[in-house]
């Protein structure tokens, strides 16, 4: 099974957008962190985590089937290529059944959401907070492109309480908040 270097290495070819690199390190990030808490893979999630945008630039009318198609062809394993595709299920027609997918979709949009609350904030990540992240939710006008169905969405596939939601992705990306720039500033 190709490892997390493999994957980085992937991803820098594929993926020039630094936006687009950092969304997908964050939502990374936060799998990581849920596969500790549901007895999943770090690894294995992580790479689904790390890869699920691999052709957004690329190809985004096909998004996420040429992802797909090429990383079978590396032999990555079916779980990490069935949770990309069930993160679109919309256009794949693949629903999120394992925890896995679930978590995937839960933490997409939500990292863009919370990553976006940690840049106007002094001290980013580290006093983050559930219930200013909640705000942000509820402001349809801040970071507009996060899309709030989706969130909820989510949220209802891994069957959380929102704040508890939120505050497990906040802790999964201050893990790696230096890595992206959402630490207390100097
Ligand atoms: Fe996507
Ligand atoms: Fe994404």
């Amino acid at each position: 099974m190709p490892d997390r270097d493999d994957a980085v290495a992937l991803l820098e070819q594929w993926v020039t957008n630094e936006g687009l690199r950092t969304h997908m390190y964050a939502v990374e990030a936060a799998v990581r962190y849920y596969a500790e808490l549901r007895g999943g893979d770090p690894d294995l999630w992580g790479l689904a985590g790390l890869l699920h945008d691999l052709d957004w630039e690329k190809h985004p009318d096909e998004h996420p089937l040429e992802a797909v198609a090429h990383l079978r062809d590396l032999g990555y394993p079916e779980e990490v290529l069935q949770a990309i595709l069930a993160h679109r299920s919309d256009f794949t027609g693949v629903e999120p059944e394992s925890e896995l997918d679930k978590v995937l979709v839960a933490c997409d949009e939500l990292s863009g959401l919370v990553y976006a609350a940690c840049l106007v904030r002094p001290n980013g990540i580290d006093d983050l907070k559930p219930k200013s992240v909640t705000k942000k939710l509820k402001d349809k006008t801040f970071a507009a492109g996060v899309s709030r169905e989706e969130v909820q969405r989510g949220i209802e596939l891994i069957g959380l309480e929102r704040s508890e939601h939120i505050q497990n992705v906040i802790a999964g990306l201050r893990r790696v908040a230096s890595d992206l720039g959402i630490g207390a500033k100097d």
